[in-house]
């Protein structure tokens, strides 16, 4: 049988429930995309209408485990080691020194980065092969990198630490010779890089059950979301960032475009998607006193 376009109530009700479930907007002008993306779907699960595809994600445990491929049809895993290669730089040249700084003015050797919506891992792996390179005494220190995401599917795939040519593509050749372990087309990131790396589901609405992180990624989600979603997530995300930690966004997302987001987002601006988490009046006393 072949399938027209979603009816807009159609639509109206796939968009309530991404939304309710993810936080993820989406405007009427993607009735199209939604459309034929969720046809393909329906191919695959051999379903006769939108109406039954519609029906099974009512069905909590179902839904689970459709959720990944629905979030497929309207966002993208697309992520690749060092994204951005201004932001690495950024990272190792400015943010480092800055940090084994403020780490040395309260004693601690720990380093906590949060890499959130980290999709198949590779921004939380690029962060940690830069502290490996380039952390002076690294083995005094300890890491810990945490990277999660809405999809079992990538976290599955980032936890493996199995990643194919593409991944690697924009990385130095001589990081991923002295990473990675080649096998045929695949490139296996070694056992002392990913030990220092754990992943988790989560889900960008809710509160993150960890927190005083010194640095939080946050790049190339929050288009998806609405006015209402960005601040909620802004809010987790400050409240799971060490006073004196910083929020690095994507190019992409923006987060002072409105009025409403300038004067809601308690965070310091911090040069080019970088945004500071201002350090509590005691802690600053501390630091002026030295
Ligand atoms: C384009 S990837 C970003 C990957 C990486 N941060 C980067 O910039 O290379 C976007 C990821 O956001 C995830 N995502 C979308 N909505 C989410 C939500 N509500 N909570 C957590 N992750 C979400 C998607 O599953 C996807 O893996």
């Amino acid at each position: 049988m072949e399938l027209v376009n979603l009816t807009e109530a159609e639509f109206k009700k796939f968009a309530d429930t991404i939304y309710e479930k993810t936080g993820i907007f989406l405007p009427e002008s993607k009735l199209g995309m939604l459309s034929n993306r969720l046809r393909r779907r329906l191919k695959s699960l051999d379903l006769a209408s939108f109406k039954d595809y519609y029906s099974l994600l009512q069905d909590d445990k179902a839904c689970e485990k459709e959720l990944p491929h629905f979030l497929a049809a309207v966002t993208t895993n697309e992520t690749y080691f060092f994204r951005n290669e201004t932001l690495w730089k950024f990272f190792r040249e400015k943010w480092l020194p800055e940090v084994i700084e403020r780490k040395k003015q309260v004693a601690s050797k720990t380093i906590r980065i949060w890499s959130a919506a980290s999709s198949s891992g590779e921004e939380a792996y690029t962060a940690a092969i830069c502290l490996r390179e380039s952390l002076p005494g690294f083995s005094t220190w300890k890491i810990e990198i945490v990277g999660s995401d809405i999809s079992h599917d990538v976290l599955d795939k980032a936890s493996s630490g199995i990643y194919n040519e593409y991944a690697i593509s924009r990385s130095d050749p001589k990081i991923v010779a002295k990473w990675f372990t080649q096998k045929d087309d695949t490139y296996e990131l070694k056992s002392e890089i990913r030990k220092h790396v754990k992943f988790k589901f989560h889900n960008l609405r809710d509160p993150f059950p960890e927190s005083k992180f010194d640095l939080i990624f946050l790049r190339n989600v929050l288009m998806y979301f609405d006015n209402a979603m960005k601040l909620r997530v802004i809010d987790h995300l400050t409240n799971a960032l060490g006073c004196g930690g910083n929020l690095i966004i994507g190019d992409v997302d923006p987060i002072r475009s409105t009025q409403e987001l300038r004067d809601a987002i308690k965070l310091d601006y911090g040069g080019p998607n970088v945004y500071t988490k201002p350090l509590s009046a005691t802690a600053a006393r501390a630091v002026l006193a030295k």
